[in-house]
């Protein structure tokens, strides 16, 4: 049944609705660091730092400008030599690689696993050299990748992980052991964007670095401040990548927000999942259960060809439903990487994922008319 129009305007994401609740609060937070003026590396920096630790199981967290800035002083803190090859999945966003190319290394792609989308581990211990510097693990979506494998290949072979935690912040992963840890906490080093549109979003750029290790946090810490041990002592060529203290205010207020945000994320994707599972033609987000899963997208493959993909967008388009793609173009695809060299076939997966996916609205805003609403037209396409 097609429903005639939705029963109020649908958003991909509702920042204006989310802000509008949390005013007096985002308010203060603005008010306190315009009196104290102090723009730069104010008190609210290391107070959300502290905080976004301890949300995080007592990791160290050095806050900077962007997820983009956070993956290149990751891969700077290593010290690898010039050429150093990167592993990362192939079906990403291109800041993955991007920090890597930046630095005189060589993005090494390799193929994800199509039910989680997300890094394929055997793919990565194929793809291992004695140049391999880094493996970068994506949590695609809001849902760890196999990090028992991948910190097992890390361990193994001497290589650091790195986990480009900018889509999953909060989530948890399960190992065999028992043990849980937070997505970010368990390579050498973890990353995340506090881009306005991630599950924690600032009111503009940021991001920060985590990791378990104190010296390793001191050392990022420098190199996101200038390389700098004390004001005009250089020991290391650094970036200027620091969170400014207006954004450091307003997630802290976003932060406190934040597990009933998720909370609010995984009952939509559940409701999703409960009506679309038996809808033919598309495939629901695979779980893995050792993971938590935050929800960051909520995004069906169309199992059709990739026309029908296509096709499902504008219907949903028509009837006021917005809808993405994560992502369009797999990397080595991209105009800017081809001097990688690869072709297409390569990563088939990838491939084939970049025609199939489809994101529908997640927000912790999004009704449950208004859902009832987007499952109806999912299920019309297909003749439900
Ligand atoms: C997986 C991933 N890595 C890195 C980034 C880069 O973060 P930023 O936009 O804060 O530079 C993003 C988000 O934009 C992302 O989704």
């Amino acid at each position: 049944m097609i429903l005639p129009a939705p029963p109020s305007p649908i958003h991909l994401l509702d920042l204006a609705a989310e802000h509008a609740a949390l005013q007096p609060a985002l308010d203060e937070a603005m008010r306190e660091v315009l009196d104290a003026a102090a723009f730069i590396q104010g008190p609210a920096v290391g107070q959300f730092a502290a905080e976004l630790g301890e949300y995080l199981g007592g990791a160290h967290i050095v806050p900077c400008a962007n997820g983009t800035d956070a993956l290149t002083l990751a891969l700077m803190s290593l010290e690898l030599p010039a050429g150093a090859e990167i592993i990362i999945p192939a079906f990403t966003y291109v800041a993955t690689l991007e920090a890597a190319a930046l630095l005189g290394l060589r993005p090494v792609l390799v193929d994800v696993r199509p039910d989680t989308f997300n890094i394929d581990p055997a793919a990565v211990e194929a793809a291992l050299t004695p140049r391999t510097g880094a493996i970068v693990a994506v949590h695609l979506f809001g849902q760890c990748a196999d990090l028992e494998a991948l910190r097992s290949i890390s361990t193994r072979h001497g290589v650091a992980l790195i986990e480009d935690n900018a889509q999953a912040i909060g989530a948890t992963f399960q190992f065999q052991s028992g043990e849980i840890a937070f997505a970010g906490a368990v390579g050498e080093i973890g990353t995340t964007s506090f881009f306005p549109s991630k599950n924690l979003g600032g009111l503009g750029d940021g991001g920060a670095l985590l990791t378990r290790d104190a010296v390793r946090a001191a050392l990022l810490r420098q190199l996101a401040n200038h390389g700098q041990s004390r004001k005009y002592h250089h020991q290391y060529i650094g970036l200027n990548s620091r969170l400014d203290t207006l954004q450091a205010a307003l997630l802290r207020v976003k932060l406190r927000q934040l597990p009933a945000n998720t909370a609010a994320r995984q009952a939509v994707a559940a409701r999703y999942d409960a009506a679309l599972a038996a809808v033919p033609g598309i495939g629901i987000p695979a779980r893995d259960r050792r993971s938590s899963h935050v929800f960051h997208q909520y995004t069906i493959q169309v199992l059709e060809e990739a026309s029908r993909r296509d096709e499902l967008q504008l219907f949903l388009q028509k009837c006021g439903v917005p809808t993405m793609i994560y992502y369009p173009l797999p990397v080595h695809a991209q105009p800017a990487y081809a001097y990688l060299g690869y072709r297409a076939g390569q990563f088939p997966v990838a491939e084939r994922l970049c025609g199939a996916v489809l994101s529908l609205p997640i927000h912790p805003l999004l009704t449950v008319e208004q859902q009832e609403y987007i499952i109806g037209h999912v299920g019309a396409f297909f003749g439900n």
